[in-house]
């Protein structure tokens, strides 16, 4: 009995002990379930800063390739090229779809990240469907039926060499070879996607690579390892993508995404005259094998840049608005495809397309432009993406598995007058142009009638091609490949070209046709250069246009300026502290100001008069070229500062026999502008500060209460 009853009791005192430490070791989760919350909030917190920090050091684009050689100068040190081609690009002509494009560093929106090597497949976003990351082949240019009407293959190659002759002359008077070599532009692209711990995601098809890794973790490992060790991956199928946390669930339990990036093109809907493209002299590119620009030109090192406008001549400028790359960037849909059609009304304004038309934006497409439309219909605003990103395009998704970011946002206005306030939910993926590449008929030529077996891994019959290795594209028909696909894709006749490319055998590479007779050929793929054609030369068929990380910085500034100073010193000699002594240089003085490039002029617009928003004026900038324009009478439409929260589009005559010459014509398109500005529009930067200072004073426009928070 007694001792039933100390059992009991002993129960009850264990009970008592047990729910005590239950009560404890709640609390001691709760404790700990927020301090991880608040540890998740600062790691987030540290890769912001990562960002922001990369942001504002350099813009977006590729910044480094892998060095493999030694040297005794700086410049004798790859960065954005390898030793061979700028972000590493080069041929595998033999396959039917594959770029060739090595590893490099790049950034894009402030992420840094390492690709692997990329070699992607010519291929675009889905026309037909808006699954993530869907993509179809982009179909190559037809042939001319000029070309295939022709009795003899020896004809018919005389006949192709002439569409190239066009091409490369650009003359469409003859022969429209712009029906048959059609630009595409490629284009790096970056997303964060929630990373749920499954297999790693493959954002992009190749046919020679992929990341080399079952997870992200994985993947990491060996990123960890390599770096640690400083080993290289002989097939180049390591990539740092980084991770992070993109929020924490009730404070609580941290959620990650994953950067993953991929190189993709649109074919573009126009033509693209060659002649809207040039070479950016990157000096250290050259120096490194000592070429002139001539000669850096004709190697894959080359970095092109598209002209400001959609014409032939180049003008050195800054622009107010959007530009030609703009517009072509803006064809390319985000990761919606090119169904996608989506609106950015963050922080209660609609985002606008930038132009004369009030029109929102379609933000499921690649834009750096935007114009803010106040709710009054007056006030604009152009915006650019970003706080100080020269090159980056954004495109907004509604495709579950990219991160989004959440705001509830809040006016003061309205927390006081206890309005709803409003949350936003956007996905956005990033953007930079990659390169230019001219598809041509070539691809679809095949006068021999040789057998296409299809993909080299995917199709049965595509195994007759090389019969195990034993065939080699030799020229006898026991080593000759029996057939073509997509990896041994020569179908073009050997006489095409002049000289020999390849040494494997002078005739070119053998293949037997539809009825087994030994043809030569040479390869059908995309290169970076096509060999050369007699009496026609050698042609680029790629041009890349991927802008650098480094230009965003100052000291590349500073030394691109050192660099058009002295290497086109007669065109800048007013920047000259002391000009140049040599044989030349009285000479050169009494030229000085001939030979100096005009200055542009800033313009003052007039106080604004209506009490909404105040009273404020605007600056115009007009470029030597545009005082020169406006001066042989011709009216300019150009856009005006910001201030006070909007700018103007600005058209300007130029009245010579005012005293102040610059007259507004018009504003906004329209007679007047809605906030007051009057026609007159004043030169001279110091006339326009003191005039700037008297009003201040006299409107007090200054004081902190006419700033609204
Ligand atoms: C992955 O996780 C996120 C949030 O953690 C979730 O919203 C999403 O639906 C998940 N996706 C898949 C494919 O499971
Ligand atoms: C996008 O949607 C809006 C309304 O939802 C519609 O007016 C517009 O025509 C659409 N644009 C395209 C290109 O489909
Ligand atoms: C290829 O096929 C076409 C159509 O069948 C034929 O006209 C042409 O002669 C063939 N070419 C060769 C080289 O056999
Ligand atoms: C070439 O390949 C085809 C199948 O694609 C096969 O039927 C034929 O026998 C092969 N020819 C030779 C010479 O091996």
């Amino acid at each position: 009995m007694f001792i039933k009853y100390l059992s009991v009791k002993l129960l009850q005192y264990m009970c008592v002990i047990l729910s005590v430490q239950t009560i404890s070791t709640n609390k001691e989760i709760e404790r700990l379930e927020k301090e991880i919350g608040k540890l998740s909030r600062q790691v987030m917190l540290q890769q912001l800063f990562i960002e922001e920090k990369t942001r504002s050091e350099g813009d977006s684009g590729l910044k480094q390739t892998r060095i493999l050689n030694d040297g005794s100068k700086p410049y004798h040190f790859p960065t954005t090229r390898s030793k061979r081609g700028v972000a590493a690009i080069h041929d595998h002509g033999h396959m039917k779809r594959t770029i060739g494009v090595g590893e490099f560093v790049a950034v894009l929106n402030g992420v840094e990240f390492r690709t692997r090597h990329n070699d992607p497949e010519l291929r675009m976003p889905s026309t037909t469907s808006s699954n993530f990351l869907e993509t179809e082949e982009i179909p190559f240019p037809e042939v001319p039926p000029e070309v295939t009407k022709k009795e003899t293959v020896a004809e018919q190659v005389q006949e192709m060499r002439e569409w190239f002759r066009a091409f490369k002359d650009q003359n469409h008077k003859e022969r429209d070879y712009r029906k048959y070599f059609k630009p595409v532009l490629c284009y790096l692209e970056g997303m964060w996607v929630y990373d749920n711990n499954t297999d790693i995601l493959e954002p992009f098809l190749s046919d020679r690579h992929k990341l080399d890794a079952s997870t992200f973790e994985d993947l990491e490992d060996k990123i960890m390892f390599t770096s640690y060790g400083g080993r290289k991956d002989g097939m180049e199928n390591f990539g740092w993508l980084p991770k992070t946390i993109v929020y924490t669930e009730n404070g609580k339990s941290p959620s990650y995404a994953q950067w993953i990036y991929r190189i993709v093109c649109h074919p573009l809907k126009h033509d693209l005259p060659l002649n809207r493209l040039r070479m950016i002299d990157d000096l250290s590119s050259r120096m490194m094998f000592l070429r002139s620009e001539e000669e850096e030109m004709k190697t894959r090192r080359a970095r092109f840049k598209l002209n400001q406008r959609d014409r032939q001549e180049w003008k050195e400028r800054f622009d107010q608005s959007p530009g030609f790359i703009d517009s072509l960037m803006s064809e390319i849909p985000g990761l919606d495809n090119y169904g996608g059609n989506l609106t950015d009304e963050a922080l209660n304004l609609p985002a606008f397309c930038p132009g004369k038309e009030q029109k929102i934006l379609n933000t499921a497409y690649y834009h750096r432009f935007y114009e803010e439309v106040r709710p009054d219909y007056m006030r604009l605003s152009l915006r650019k993406r970003a706080f100080s990103d020269s090159n980056l395009f954004m495109s907004m998704t509604s495709q579950q598995q990219v991160a989004g970011k959440s705001l509830n946002y809040c006016t003061k206005e309205d927390s006081l007058q206890k309005k709803a306030c409003k949350s936003y939910h956007q996905r956005w993926s990033y953007a930079v142009p990659f390169e230019i590449i001219y598809l041509n008929p070539l691809t679809n030529w095949n006068p021999y009638n040789i057998t296409y077996k299809g993909h080299y891994k995917n199709d049965p019959e595509a195994k007759f091609v090389t019969e195990n290795g034993k065939r080699t594209g030799g020229n006898d028909i026991h080593t000759a490949y029996n057939g073509t696909n997509s990896w041994y894709f020569f179908q073009i006749p050997q006489s095409f070209y002049s000289g020999n490319e390849n040494k494997k055998g002078n005739g070119g590479i053998g293949v037997l046709d539809e009825n087994g007779k030994l043809r030569y050929t040479r390869a059908s793929g995309i290169r970076v250069f096509i060999p050369e054609i007699r009496g026609i030369g050698i042609i680029r068929q790629r041009y890349p246009i991927m802008p650098l990380y480094s230009e965003g910085n100052t000291a590349y500034k500073e030394m691109e300026s050192l660099k058009d100073i002295v290497l086109e010193n007669n065109n800048y000699l007013k920047m000259f502290h002391n000009l140049p002594k040599d044989e030349n240089s009285d000479k050169l003085r009494k030229n000085q100001i001939k030979l100096s490039v005009q200055r542009g002029i800033t313009l003052i617009m007039s106080m604004a008069t209506m009490s909404d928003p105040g009273p404020h004026t605007h600056y115009v900038d007009l470029s030597a070229e545009n005082v020169n324009a406006l001066k042989s009478k011709k009216k300019l439409t150009v856009r005006s500062s910001e201030d006070s929260g909007h700018d103007h589009r600005v058209t300007i005559e130029y009245r010579p026999f005012l005293k102040n010459p610059f007259v507004m014509t018009r504003c906004d398109h329209k007679r007047k502008c809605w906030d007051g500005h009057k026609k007159l529009l004043l030169e001279n930067v110091e006339q326009v500060q003191e005039q700037d200072e008297l009003k201040e004073d006299k409107n007090d426009i200054d004081r902190p209460e006419n700033y609204k928070e």
